[in-house]
Parts: C-alpha cells; structure tokens; sequence
C-alpha cells in the first residue's frame, strides 16, 4: 500500500491513504525508505514517526507500508554486535559511509556470508516445539549461541537435522512444512513469551561495596540509577557492565553525549572480561544512540536492546541490560507528543510516561524459558534528573517499578566521595531475598549491614549537634561513633573504580572489610572511658584498615587477620599506657 505525505513536524510525519495499516507497522518514507513506525491511526491518516533524520523531506512524498511491525533479527552474529537504535550495524555502516551515518542506508544486522559450525542437540523424527533448543554454535569464546525454534512456530517433526558449516540464511533444520535458520525476527514491542515468572533470590553480583552489601540487586530484578550532571551514572553502568556476574550483558547507550558513546565504543572494544581474560566483547552487544542520532530513534533503542536481552535470556542465560540514559527516552517521547498536540501531563511528559516505563522495567525477570531452563533478564536504568531535582517526573515514576534505588548525590560527588551512592536515601527491596544466599558466605552479613547502617545514621543524627557546637563538645563516646563512621564511608564505601585492586572487590573481601571496620568501633567502645580521645585518632592500625581495599584478594586471608590481632593489640596497649597514668 502506498500513501502520501501531508505534514512535516521534525521526527513526526503525516500521511494520508494509509488505509488498512496496522498500528506500529514499519513504513518506508520517501524515495530513500527512511524507516518509520505508525504511532497514531484514523481512517486513512497516519502519524508516523520517523527513526532517521527528515531534513528536507516534502509533502507529496510517498510511503509505503511493510505489513510488519519493528522487529529485530536475532541469531548467530549477534553478540559483539555494536548497532545503532534500529539495529543496523555501525562498524559496518561507518566503512560505508564515514563516520557520519548517511540516512536511508541499508545493512543487515546479521553477518550474511559467515559460516558458523552448527552442532544439532536433536535427531530426526524429534518432535520439536516454540523456544526448544535445536542446536548451538561456538560463537564467541564466551557464549555458546543456543538455536532457539521461534517462539512463534507450534510443532513439529523434524524431517532432517545435521551437524556442518551454515550461513545463517541456510536452513539447518526441516520440519514437515517449515524451515529452522540459525536466527529469527521478533517484533520489539512484544514480550518475549517464557513459561513462567518467578521471584528473584539470587544476589547479581557485582563487586562495587556500597551495591552488594547496602542495596543489592537480584538476578532478575530492575535497579534505577538517579543522579544529577556528573555524579557517576555512566561510571556505575560501565562497572556493572565489566563486573556484575551476568553472562550476558547489553548495553544501551541512549541519547548521551557523542562524546561519551565514542568512549564505550573505543573502551568496550578494549575491555578484558576478568575472569577469563577475554574481550569483554565476546559477551556483550551494544545499542549505541548518540544525542545526535535522530530523537525518535531513542524509544526505538530501548525496545531493540531489551527484545535482544530477552533472547539472550531465552537460551538459558542470566542478562543484564543497563540503559543510559532513561531520561534521554522519556524527552524523547516528550517531544514527539508535543508534535502530536497531545494533552501534556506533568512537566510537557505525555500522560503514558508511567505505563511505558512500567512496560519496559516489566519485562525483567527471572523466569523458566519455553525450553525449560532457567533465565534472567535484569535491567538498570540510569535516570537524569535535571538539577538532582528527584521529584521530577521522570525520577518518580521509575521508582515506582524499579525495587532497587541507587541515589546518586551532588553533595557527595562535590566531596570526591565516589561511588556517589547516598546511603541514607538509596533502598533495595531485595534484602529479604538475597539473605539466604549472604548468610552462606559469611553468617554474620545481615548482623554486620545493620550494625553499620546504624552507626551511619547516628552519624548523620550527631552532624547536626556538631554544627552547633563542635565535636569536642561530644562525650568521647560519640566522637568514637564519628570516627568509626568516617572510617566506614573512606574505607569501605568510598570504592574507586579506576583503580586496578580496588575496582572489584569479591563478597568474600566485602564481609571481611567491613567486619574489620566495626570491630575496630565496637572494641575500642568497650573501653573508650579509660582511653584518652587523642589516641584513638592517632592509631596506628587505621592505616593498615585505609589500605584493605588495595590489598589484592590472594592476600586477603593473610593481612586482614594480621590488621583484626593488630587491632586487638594496640587497644591493650593504649589501655594500659592510660592505667598506668591513672596511678601515678
Ligand atoms: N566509582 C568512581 N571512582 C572514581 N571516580 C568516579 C567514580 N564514579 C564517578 N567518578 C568520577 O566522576 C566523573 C563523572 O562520572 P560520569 O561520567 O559517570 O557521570 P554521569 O552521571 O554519567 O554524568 P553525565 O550527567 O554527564 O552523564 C568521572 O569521570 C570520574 O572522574
Ligand atoms: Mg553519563
């Protein structure tokens, strides 16, 4: 079918003789078959929006409809994949076309000419079913790349099956009347279907202190990042990316900076997965959509990289999907809703923002696949919130579906103090679920977390005294509480992630770390009234506790049990240097 521009309004274009399209069903726009998406529909009148630039389009233009929706190709080729919102490859697309990406241009996600060994897990005559595993492919050194029977397919016998080399437009499987490639489409605003849901318990880990023993998040469960202009949001994404125990990470980099995406297209590239030396690459595929990409394309951005995080998932494997940002998204939708002439809601946002986020965090989970196996999908959305002003609208209604916060503060970023995580306002609803798992490294983690959250409260309680009267002025036992916390926020929250030791810390080290911290307090508690203040503050074995985070972790067991008996030494020296004086 064939219609007829009659409006021009930035990414938003209206046509007329659409009639018979489908809500979101992919157009070709003008001569140049700029992809578009029908987002409104009356009669024979579509809106369209646009996911390339439309300078210079006129009325009179045609376009023609697909009869499909947005969809994504998925299969062997895909993990490494750097891709733009609407999946095309930008390696590819840059040897085409320079660095400027020329719009209209055409290139398959999915590398057409490669071989790729193809290993069958099922026989002929096997009756094969929507989500079943056919087969696999070594694609990288890191993913083994599950063939999945579409999850649109029903039944059937297989008639021929075998092992060989295949591009992925052969078919390596037959049933009676339909043909397995080694990849399917998949349109990007539909769930992936999975056979169950169930509820997240498992902590993913992630070697940032103040994330797995403050607010930790589970393999399955959904985490949102607020924080202000340069407080450390894309610093986090790119340390989960690196550390969190996900075998499977995607990464959505959404109307950032151009600057910024460059870094994650030069620096992931470069990247060693640690724990087997790999490119991190050969685990991760990356959605890249600068702020100087086409703003329609941003929606499409977070649909391709989730609908491809969910196929991941459907093979059996634990993803993590970062976006960064959610907020580039939501003005995104802004904007175009404005062109539409829509009834604003809060701050010029459509009243639909809540229900798209909710859509999108919804589809996170940790799930039993059509196959059978276990998955999760995870996902953690940077937000960026003008100002560090949380209220606004963007903020507010990610937290209302997220269970995991990770305030990011102004106030402590402007100290140095990173990861910039608040613990005062940061929550994870988690807890309860991860404990078990916690209590099997170390039985005292959830006695350890509470007994330090409190001091650190108490610390924020006894600020506000000390403003008004100064700290000497405090009985020796809350100087003592002052300076334990400090201790807690520089050596075991305060995490640097560009140092080599320091940028991953195991569980293990966590509970030990911050064993050490509050054994130092509670000791020295014990006896604090026969102690002078002065020497508290002068202690030697404080040093030792400010360099655990860069004791590598194969000394860990060695040096920290040495800093718990030096600990234990020093305070008997102090007390009986201050016996001593009280007799004479
Ligand atoms: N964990 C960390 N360790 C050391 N430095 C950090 C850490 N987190 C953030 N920083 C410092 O803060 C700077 C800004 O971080 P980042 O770019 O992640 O902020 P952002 O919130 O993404 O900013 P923007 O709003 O511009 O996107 C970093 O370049 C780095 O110097
Ligand atoms: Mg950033």
């Amino acid at each position: 079918m064939e219609g007829k521009i009659i409006r021009i309004s930035g990414p938003v274009v209206e046509a007329v003789g659409m009639k018979g399209s489908k809500m979101y069903e992919l157009v070709k726009v003008s001569d140049e078959e700029l992809m578009g998406e029908i987002i409104q529909l009356q009669e024979d009148r579509a809106v369209i929006q646009v996911y390339e630039d439309t300078t210079g389009l006129k009325p009179g233009e045609k376009i023609i409809s697909t009869g499909r929706p947005l969809s994504v190709k998925l299969g062997v080729g895909l993990t490494s994949g750097i891709y733009d919102g609407v999946q095309r490859p930008l390696n590819l697309i840059r040897d085409q076309t320079g660095d400027y990406i020329r719009r209209g241009v055409k290139v398959e996600p999915l590398i057409q000419k490669k071989k790729w060994h193809f290993v069958p897990l099922k026989n002929k005559g096997d009756t094969v079913k929507s989500g079943d595993i056919i087969g696999y492919v070594k694609e990288t050194e890191l993913i083994e790349h599950r063939i999945l029977v579409p999850p649109d397919f029903g039944e059937g016998k297989l008639e021929h099956i075998e092992e060989g080399d295949f591009t992925i437009n052969d078919p390596v499987a037959k049933t009676e009347d339909k043909e397995i490639k080694m990849y399917h489409e998949w349109p990007v605003r539909k769930p992936r279907p999975v056979t169950k849901k169930f509820e997240p318990s498992i902590p993913m880990l992630t070697g940032q202190r103040v994330l797995d023993t403050f607010f930790p998040i589970a393999k399955g469960g959904t985490a949102a990042i607020p924080g202000g202009f340069g407080t450390g949001k894309t610093v986090i994404q790119h340390q989960l990316a690196k550390w969190a125990d996900a075998e499977v990470v995607v990464y959505v980099g959404c109307g950032e900076r151009g600057n910024e995406m460059t870094d994650v297209l030069t620096e992931f590239p470069e990247l060693k997965d640690p724990k087997t030396g790999r490119p991190l690459m050969e685990r991760t595929v990356l959605i890249a959509n600068t702020s100087n990409m086409p703003v329609a394309a941003r929606e499409a951005s977070i649909y391709t990289g989730v609908t491809i995080a969910e196929y991941y998932r459907d093979m059996g494997y634990s993803v993590a999907l970062m976006a960064d940002s959610t907020s580039r998204w939501a003005e995104a939708l802004r904007e175009i809703s404005g062109r539409l002439e829509e009834m604003p809601g809060e701050e010029g946002y459509p009243a639909y923002l809540a229900s798209k986020l909710a859509e999108f965090y919804e589809r996170s989970g940790r799930v039993i696949t059509l196959n059978g196996k276990e998955g999760s999908l995870s996902i953690i959305g940077a937000v960026s919130p003008p100002g560090s002003d949380f209220s606004e609208p963007v903020t507010q209604n990610t937290l209302r579906v997220t269970k995991v916060f990770w305030a990011l503060d102004r106030e402590l970023k402007d100290r140095r103090h990173f990861p910039s995580v608040n613990w005062l306002t940061s929550y994870s609803l988690y807890l309860k679920d991860v404990e078990s798992w916690w209590n099997n490294v170390s039985k005292d983690w959830s006695s350890l977390r509470i007994r330090a959250m409190q001091l650190l409260q108490k610390e924020e309680e006894l600020k506000e005294i000390v403003q008004l009267v100064g700290p000497d002025a405090l009985p020796k036992k809350e100087r003592l509480a002052l300076e334990a916390a400090k201790i807690l926020r520089e050596d075991f929250l305060q995490q640097s992630a560009f140092h080599r030791i320091d940028t991953y810390c195991s569980q293990k080290k966590q509970v030990w770390m911050l064993r050490i911290c509050l054994m130092f307090y509670e000791n020295l508690l014990n006896v604090i009234s026969s102690l002078e203040f002065e020497d508290i503050v002068t202690m030697k074995v404080k040093e030792e506790i400010a360099r655990m985070k860069i004791v590598p972790e194969e000394e860990v067991d060695k040096r920290f049990t040495k800093i718990e008996k030096d600990i234990v030494e020093e305070i008997e020296k102090l007390r009986s240097k201050s016996s001593e004086n009280a007799e004479k």
